[in-house]
């Protein structure tokens, strides 16, 4: 082997470590970035079952302990009471009073039957639970549908694909101006 050859050699290893070098660098910083991926508990992932049609909204977690947005009735034939309750994007941009809501806020609107309360007469408290229904803001996913994700789940399961077709055309017929959001931060 002359000196050149071995010269060479020398150089084409010593180019094939330091890109060995570089890729398990690249890859070791990016570990936490998959990692965290794939543990993300987002509304859109999850079980694909629970997940509502067209949009792959599923009902987020710890939603029970949200802060309340606002109550609601809605008068026969639902006949309910309703809390709209949000996360802390949402609570966030309310207080801020910020429109468009951020990407990763949202909002859900919780619903039950009305009833007498056992104890007082005049007094309606909460009955069974009816819907929870569900709105994800991510201007990119869900850009046709003005940035929301919709999702209604009656027993924790989504409802069919007609319904959620309507979702957007009466938040977007009544609500445009307030990026197709209804409630308002209660006084
Ligand atoms: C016919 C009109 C209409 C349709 C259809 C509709 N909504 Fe709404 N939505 C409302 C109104 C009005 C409110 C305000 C709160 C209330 O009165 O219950 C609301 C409130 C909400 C809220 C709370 C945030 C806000 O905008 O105030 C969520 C979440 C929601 N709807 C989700 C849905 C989903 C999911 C669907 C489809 C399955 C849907 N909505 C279909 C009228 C509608």
């Amino acid at each position: 082997m002359t000196s050149i050859e071995s010269e060479k050699k020398k150089r084409t290893y010593a180019t094939a470590i330091t890109l060995a070098v570089l890729l398990l660098v690249v890859l070791l910083t990016s570990m936490p970035y998959l990692v965290s991926i794939a543990l993300a508990e987002g509304p859109a992932r999850g079980n694909t079952a629970d997940a509502s049609p067209i949009f792959g909204v599923t009902i987020p977690q710890g939603y029970k302990q949200w802060e309340l947005i606002a109550p609601a009735e809605e008068a026969a034939p639902l006949d309910e009471l309703r809390a709209v309750v949000g996360n802390q994007t949402a609570i966030d941009a309310y207080q801020a009073g910020k429109l468009p809501f951020p990407d990763g806020t949202i909002l859900v609107k919780r619903a039950w039957k009305r009833k007498q309360s056992p104890e007082f007469a005049s007094a309606t408290i909460p009955g069974a639970a009816t819907t929870v229904q569900v709105m994800v803001k991510d201007s990119k996913k869900y850009a046709s549908t003005g940035g929301w994700g919709f999702g209604r789940f009656i027993d924790g399961k989504p409802v069919d694909e007609a319904q959620h077709r309507t979702c957007f055309a009466c938040h977007e017929a009544r609500a445009k101006s307030r990026d197709y959001v209804f409630t308002r931060l209660a006084p």
